[in-house]
């Protein structure tokens, strides 16, 4: 078998690693990927033979491509994700749970010849700048060129990996397989994956992932939600730093200075738009760069405070809705070499998705590859398409992005999708209100991912498809964290999507957004006051900086408006997360959870008894 394993890779565990998954998955040959641009090259032009990319125009996208998945195929499978650790209560009531020794005998069945006809390729790759103290080194083995190529964007890719990893260094270990095997007298289909059986399997303790069936996104790239999250939590929690699903940002003031902080949305809830923010243009002296969009590796310093690096090296962002008014840096990021997966294609090689522009393209395919019907009232673009694009193609990029040590984190900020009840900004009142509110965080379902739109569903730290261990253990750590470095970041709730009755958003969001990010900036530096509320400190009318924005007190009130009567209710729900976990859940929580209790309970209208005399 053809196999260009290179002379100097002597890591007898490595080897080992490839040669039984080889073994077991029986591929025609094996191509160990060197990172080179000239492998990037190729491998897309064998994508475009196979029919699987499209190369897009080449004046308006140059080295760019599109592709259409399965229909089966177009987001992450939560149902079909496990969490294998050796004891069922590691993984906790919120992830799905097999015992690992029956998942691995089902997986070796499922992976046995799953390979036939096509070729194995061996990713090196490290999640993290190359060299930093906090990065981590994976190998992916894969079938798929799709994910080759889309693993040489999102994450550092190659032979000096392999380098680095030298003879013995410990590494994960990544299988992925599309689970759609070649017989020799079958054509491939344009997005080959197996439509009916899909897993995404980790085993925290062998610190090992293996995914079959899937090509798309998160359940493919294994870098990005099955390493950088699932495996990198449990080594977090083990070695005291924190893996999350948040977007890191710099924020430059007037006053020259930089602070950078970072922030927890759950999927499609804005953490690109956010992270590469661009102010109202009268806010001068005001920018935001970016470091990352999606995951932070955060760790403790030695000064005691908290620094973060974006472990990965591209963005897998959400098409629709992308645009240069919404986003103009993410336009300019996706400019050139860019994947776009499950857009809309114009015969002359153009690309659209809704809201790239006012108008939909008279003629274009669909994400299915079919013609648009301007009739049926159907999207060309799926809800969850999305573009892969070079980091160090946005404008805003951070100098400090591939600083090894990381950027040091004044502030955590959560936020949901959420129409009613939660105001526009707060700031715990401490830590542990802060990680109280992190852990009760809800957002409404979006289409992107779930079908059913509209359902408040609780995601505690937009952490609940990627925690890798029991979520009362994870909110134990961010508690315990807290106790350790001696004054910890500043915890805020913001909620871009809060609605009126018609229906409409009460914040005009995106670049808007600032004017919050600056109230956040001076209350880190203790630079402006907030009052109290029964759920933590808010703005003032007056402290907001609105510059030519239209915003009245009476629409500042609304978005701000604190129910108490809501948020009685909004406790409530927070139990049915807590009933689950009960066991190990932080007693702290309970208390916090009166003390809200106790101060929404004050009535706001005093009755006297009538006078008798
Ligand atoms: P993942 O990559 O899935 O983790 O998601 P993400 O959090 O990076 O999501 P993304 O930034 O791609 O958010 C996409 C959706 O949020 C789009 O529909 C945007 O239009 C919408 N969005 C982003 N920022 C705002 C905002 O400030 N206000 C409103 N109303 N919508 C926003
Ligand atoms: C998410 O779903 O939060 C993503 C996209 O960032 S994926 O990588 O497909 O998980
Ligand atoms: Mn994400």
């Amino acid at each position: 078998m053809i196999d260009n394993q290179p002379a100097f890779v002597k890591h007898d565990e490595l080897i080992k690693f490839v040669k039984e998954t080889a073994e077991l998955c029986t591929p025609s040959k094996i191509h160990w990927c060197d990172g080179t641009k000239q492998e990037y090259d190729s491998l897309c032009n064998l994508l475009v033979d196979a029919g699987t990319f499209t190369k897009l125009n080449q004046e308006r996208w140059p080295n760019s491509f599109a592709c259409n998945s399965d229909p089966s195929d177009v987001a992450r499978v939560e149902d079909k994700t496990f969490i294998c650790s050796r004891r069922k209560e590691d993984a906790g009531p919120t992830n799905n749970w097999v015992d690992p020794k029956e998942m691995k005998r089902k997986m070796k069945e499922l992976l046995k010849g799953s390979m036939k006809g096509r070729t194995l390729y061996v990713i090196p790759f490290c999640m993290g700048p190359l060299g930093s103290p906090l990065s981590k080194i994976g190998v992916q083995i894969t079938d798929s060129a799709y994910v080759v190529v889309n693993m040489h964007i999102m994450t550092r890719v190659g032979e000096k990996v392999l380098k680095m990893v030298g003879d013995d260094g410990e590494f994960v270990k990544c299988i992925h397989t599309l689970g759609a095997p070649l017989e020799s007298d079958q054509t491939d289909v344009k997005w080959p994956c197996n439509p009916n059986v899909k897993y995404i399997v980790h085993y925290p303790d062998d610190r090992a992932i293996v995914s079959y069936g899937s090509g798309y996104g998160g359940n493919a790239l294994l870098g990005k939600k099955c390493f950088a999250l699932r495996i990198a939590s449990v080594m977090a929690k083990e070695e005291g730093w924190l893996a999350e699903h948040m977007l890191i940002l710099g924020v430059e003031d007037p006053k020259g200075r930089k602070t950078y902080v970072a922030a927890a949305f759950p999927s499609a809830c804005g953490k690109t738009n956010f992270s590469m923010l661009i102010p109202p243009s009268e806010m001068k002296g005001w920018k935001v760069t970016t470091i990352g969009d999606d995951i932070a590796w955060i760790k403790p310093g030695k000064d005691g405070k908290l620094y973060a690096i974006n472990p990965e090296y591209g963005y897998f962002g959400v098409a629709p809705g992308t645009n240069k008014a919404t986003n103009p840096n993410a336009i300019e990021a996706l400019s050139k070499n860019s994947i776009f997966t499950n857009v809309g294609i114009t015969p002359d090689g153009d690309v659209w998705w809704e809201g790239l522009t006012d108008k939909v393209p008279e003629k274009i395919y669909n994400w299915r590859g079919e013609l648009h019907d301007h009739s049926s009232g159907n999207p060309v673009a799926h809800p969850n398409a999305r573009f892969t694009a070079p980091s160090y193609q946005c404008p805003s990029i951070d100098p400090e992005s591939e600083n090894p040590h990381g950027v040091p984190i004044s502030a955590f900020i959560f936020g949901g999708r959420r129409t009613t009840t939660i105001p526009l900004i707060y700031q715990a009142f401490n830590w542990n209100f802060g990680v109280y509110l992190a852990a009760t965080m809800g957002s409404e379902t979006t289409a992107a991912a779930f079908g059913e739109t509209g359902k408040v569903r609780r995601d505690p730290f937009a952490m609940l498809p990627f925690c890798g261990y029991h979520m009362a253990d994870y909110f134990n750590h961010w508690l315990q964290l807290g106790r350790t470095i001696p004054n910890p970041p500043r915890i805020f709730s913001v909620n871009w999507f809060r609605k009126n009755k018609d229906g409409k958003y009460l914040w005009p969001g995106y670049g808007e957004n600032m004017r919050m990010l600056k109230w956040i900036v001076e209350r880190i530096y203790g630079e402006v006051v907030s009052v109290e509320s029964p759920i933590g400190w808010v703005p003032q009318y007056e402290d907001i900086d609105w510059g030519t924005l239209d915003f009245s007190h009476e629409q500042f009130e609304e978005v701000m408006d604190i129910d108490r009567e809501a948020w009685k209710n909004e406790i409530l729900t927070h139990e049915e997360l807590f009933c689950r976990m009960y066991d190990k859940l932080p007693k702290e929580f309970f208390f916090m959870r009166e003390l809200l209790l106790s101060s929404l309970w004050r009535s706001t209208e005093h009755t006297l008894a009538p006078e008798t005399h």
